[in-house]
C-alpha cells in the first residue's frame, strides 16, 4: 500500500467550503438551501431519504423530474408504505436496478409500521433499515438531521483524493478518504458540508478539466500544486464485462397491443414486465423459437443492446402477429407498447420491434 502523505491541510478549509456553498449551492428539488436552512427550515427526512435512494447510480438531471413524480404520488412515508409494490415498481421504470425500488417500499413499510412513520435520526438507526447502506445512512443523518456523519460518494471521493493526492486505488482508498474527512468534517452544518463537497465535485472538481480557478480550496490541493488532478482518484483496473446474448419476441394483436409477461421475482429485473424470450447467456443452445410465446411468422426486426453492472447484453428482437386463436397465459398481458412501464432494456427492444412496421 502506498505510504500515506502527512496532511498539511488545516481543518479550517471546512469554513472555506461552507462559504463557497453559501454562495454557490445548486438549487435542487430535494434540497433546503443554505439560506433557508439558516432561517430555520429543516429538510423532510422522508424527502431526503427518497432522493438519496433515487440518486444512487443515477444522475441528478435524470432524478430531478422523477423525484417530483414520486413525491407528488406518495407525499409521505405512510402513503408510500400503503401503496402496492407494483405501483412503486412501475413508477421506478428506467431508474435502474429494481432491487432498489423493492427496498424503497420495504423500507417505507418498516418505517411506517415499526417506527410510527418517523425516520430514525442517527446513522446507526438508519443503517438498520432495508436498502439503507453506509452511504445512504450517512447522507440522511447528515442532511436531514445535521449529524456529524461522514458522507462519501463518487464526487466526494474525487475531491478528497485530489486534495491529498491519495495514491491507493479505489475502492481500497475509501478508508483513507474517510480518515482525511474525519480531520476536516465540521461539527456544525454537517449536511451543508456534505452537499458542499458534492456540489464542488459535480461543478468544479470535475472528472475532466477541473475548474481550479473557481475552487475555494485550490491553494490547499496537493494535486493542483503538482498539476496531477486528472490522475485522481486512482482506480483499480476493471475486469472486462462479459457479453451475453438472448432473443425476445414482440407479439402484437389486432389492436396493436404487445404481449408482455412478468419476469420471475428473483433475479435481474425481478417482477418487472418484459417481452417473452430466451434466457440471457454467453452462448445460446437449442432453438430460440422454442422460447417464443406463439407459433407465428417471426421476423427479426433488429437488436437491442444494454449494459448491466456485470455484463453487456445483445438481444435479437423478433416481431410477429398473434395467430388466430392465440390465448395468452395468466402471467401475460396485452399492453399498448407506448404506455408500457417497462425497464430500459425492454423499451429498447420494443423500439427495435417497431422499426420495420
Ligand atoms: N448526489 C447524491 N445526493 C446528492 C445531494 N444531496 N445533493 C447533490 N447531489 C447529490
Amino acid at each position: 500500500m502506498p505510504a500515506k502523505k502527512k496532511s498539511t491541510i488545516p481543518p479550517s478549509i471546512s469554513g472555506a467550503l461552507l462559504r463557497w456553498y453559501d454562495a454557490n449551492a445548486r438549487d435542487l428539488p430535494w434540497r433546503v438551501g443554505p439560506k433557508a436552512r439558516k432561517g430555520g427550515e429543516r429538510p423532510d427526512p422522508y424527502a431526503v431519504w427518497l432522493s438519496e435512494i433515487m440518486l444512487q447510480q443515477t444522475t441528478v438531471a435524470t432524478v430531478a423530474p422523477r423525484y417530483a413524480e414520486f413525491l407528488a404520488r406518495w407525499p409521505d412515508v405512510n402513503a408510500m408504505a400503503a401503496a402496492p409494490l407494483d405501483d412503486i415498481l412501475g413508477q421506478w421504470a428506467g431508474l435502474g436496478y429494481y432491487a432498489r425500488a423493492r427496498n424503497l417500499h420495504k423500507c417505507a413499510v418498516v418505517v411506517a409500521q415499526d417506527h410510527d412513520g418517523v425516520f430514525p435520526d442517527n446513522e446507526e438507526g438508519l443503517r438498520a433499515l432495508p436498502g439503507v447502506g453506509d452511504y445512504t445512512a450517512a447522507a440522511v443523518a447528515a442532511i436531514a438531521f445535521d449529524r456529524r456523519a461522514i458522507v462519501i460518494d463518487g464526487n466526494i471521493e474525487r475531491v478528497v483524493s485530489r486534495l491529498y493526492e491519495i495514491e491507493t486505488p479505489l475502492p481500497a482508498a475509501k478508508a483513507e478518504i474517510k480518515e482525511r474527512l474525519e480531520e476536516i468534517w465540521p461539527k456544525k452544518r454537517s449536511g451543508d458540508f456534505a452537499q458542499a463537497l458534492m456540489d464542488l465535485g459535480a461543478g468544479v472538481c470535475r472528472p475532466k478539466a477541473p475548474m481550479c480557478l473557481l475552487c475555494p480550496v485550490s491553494e490547499n490541493c496537493a494535486a493542483q500544486k503538482e498539476g496531477t488532478q486528472e490522475k485522481y482518484p486512482v482506480k483499480a483496473a476493471k475486469k472486462a464485462k462479459p457479453n451475453r446474448i438472448g432473443a425476445v419476441f414482440a407479439l402484437t394483436n389486432a389492436k396493436g397491443e404487445m404481449l408482455f409477461e412478468r419476469r420471475p421475482e428473483k433475479g435481474l429485473l425481478g417482477g418487472m414486465l418484459g417481452l417473452p424470450g430466451t434466457e440471457w447467456k454467453e452462448k445460446l443452445s437449442g432453438d430460440v423459437f422454442d422460447s417464443a410465446p406463439a407459433k407465428a411468422k417471426w421476423k427479426k426486426t433488429g437488436e437491442a443492446t444494454h449494459t448491466f453492472t456485470h455484463f453487456h447484453l445483445t438481444l435479437d428482437v423478433y416481431a410477429g402477429a398473434a395467430p388466430k386463436g392465440f390465448r395468452k397465459s395468466v402471467d401475460q398481458q396485452w399492453i399498448d407498447p407506448e404506455a408500457a412501464r417497462v425497464p430500459t432494456v425492454m423499451k429498447k427492444a420494443v423500439g427495435a420491434a417497431k422499426t420495420n412496421d
